[in-house]
């Protein structure tokens, strides 16, 4: 009897570790894209406004980790984003790197043509599901927001731009609370039908959990016909990235192949009064896809390096997990 056990036990151990080495393969295979926010969505919500030269040498030194998609800065309101006011002069700065695309965040026509003007790769528009988010952020209601979508993205369409779209608070809002996943999916679906070529789903007070991403992610794709390869996650934390590292995984799980991140963790949303504190560490993003044996491209260790150059000038601490591993 304990001889049949003891068989069936080495039996089960050689089919698991068949079983982890064809998913290993498997996940060679796959590769997964990054996008670096922290030039944008990392310095817009740092108190210290720094200087072009320093957000140029940051986004080289970026250039640099083998990350193929850097969201380089935004094209708003200098009143109501001061840090990013340099726009301009940043993506004239850059040693833009060929395979890079360089991107940037647009509100409006106003923002397009700027961002038309200094020739970047892509632009992103940005919306959300909750009308007092929306109202805070952009000025405007969710109805309005896509009554400034239609000629952006009409205007990028003519000017052979992709187009990104964003929606913020897809699972909570820091003025409305909870929001429902159905209300979610159907405004990330008429994002991509007005043109977007992929939604980035923000969790904007990352106040998201594996089943809450698990239950967005469900309904976007079987109830409202999302392809997977259209969506993107957006994780913000409050807990110093644990909690955003194990939303990703979830999503990475149910074959989401798209994930923003920010090196060194810096920023977050300005409008969401710091109950989100970072963006999830790009650092901490390329350790876990590293251990998943999923493939990057980047260079955690020159990410490492971008991040604790960028946290000095600012003067906070990389708050990724990496960099403490690595100190
Ligand atoms: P408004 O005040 O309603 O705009 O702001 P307006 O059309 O009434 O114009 C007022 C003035 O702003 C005018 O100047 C315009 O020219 C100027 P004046 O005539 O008074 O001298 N203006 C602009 N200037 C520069 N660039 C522009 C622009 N547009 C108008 N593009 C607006 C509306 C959308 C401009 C404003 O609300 C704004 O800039 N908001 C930006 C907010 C922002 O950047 N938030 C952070 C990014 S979103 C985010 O972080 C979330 C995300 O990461 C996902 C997630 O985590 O959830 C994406
Ligand atoms: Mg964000």
């Amino acid at each position: 009897m304990l001889m049949y056990f003891g068989t069936i036990c080495i039996f089960r151990s050689i089919i698991n570790s068949q079983i982890k080495f064809y998913r290993t393969l498997s996940n060679q295979s796959k590769i997964i894209k990054i996008v670096e926010v922290a030039p944008r969505d990392g310095l817009q919500n740092e108190k210290k406004i720094l200087s072009s030269a320093d957000k140029i040498k940051f986004i080289d030194k970026l250039s640099d980790t083998g990350l193929k998609y850097i969201e380089a800065t935004s094209f708003v309101s200098a009143e109501w984003i001061p840090q990013l006011a340099d726009g301009f002069e940043v993506m004239r700065g850059i040693n833009r790197h060929e395979g890079i695309i360089y991107s940037a965040l647009v509100p409006n026509m106003t923002g397009f043509k700027k961002a038309l003007d200094c020739q970047v790769d892509e632009i992103a528009v940005f919306g959300a599901v909750s009308e007092t988010f929306c109202k805070k952020n952009i000025n405007c209601s969710i109805e309005d927001s896509f009554k400034r979508f239609t000629p952006v993205i009409e205007a990028a369409k003519k000017a052979n731009l992709r187009v990104r779209g964003y929606v913020s608070c897809i699972i909570g809002c820091p003025y409305e609370g909870p929001i429902h996943p159905r209300k979610s999916a159907s405004i990330i679906s008429r994002m991509l039908t007005m043109g977007c070529y992929e939604v980035s789903l923000g969790d904007t007070i990352g106040s998201g959990s594996p089943d809450s991403w698990r239950t967005l992610i469900n309904m976007c794709y079987q109830e409202f016909g999302i392809p997977l390869s259209k969506m993107a996650v957006h994780c913000h934390d409050i807990s110093g990235g644990a909690a955003a590292i194990d939303n990703i995984e979830a999503a990475l799980e149910m074959g989401i192949t798209t994930i923003d991140s920010s090196t060194g963790g810096i920023g977050g949303c300005p409008y969401a009064d710091g109950i989100a504190r970072g963006n999830v560490p790009t650092e901490d993003v390329i350790h876990k896809l590293n251990q998943l044996h999923l493939n990057t491209g980047v260079d955690v260790d020159k990410v490492l390096d971008a991040g604790n150059f960028i946290c000095k000038i600012l003067n906070i601490q990389n708050i990724s997990r990496y960099a403490s591993l690595k100190h």
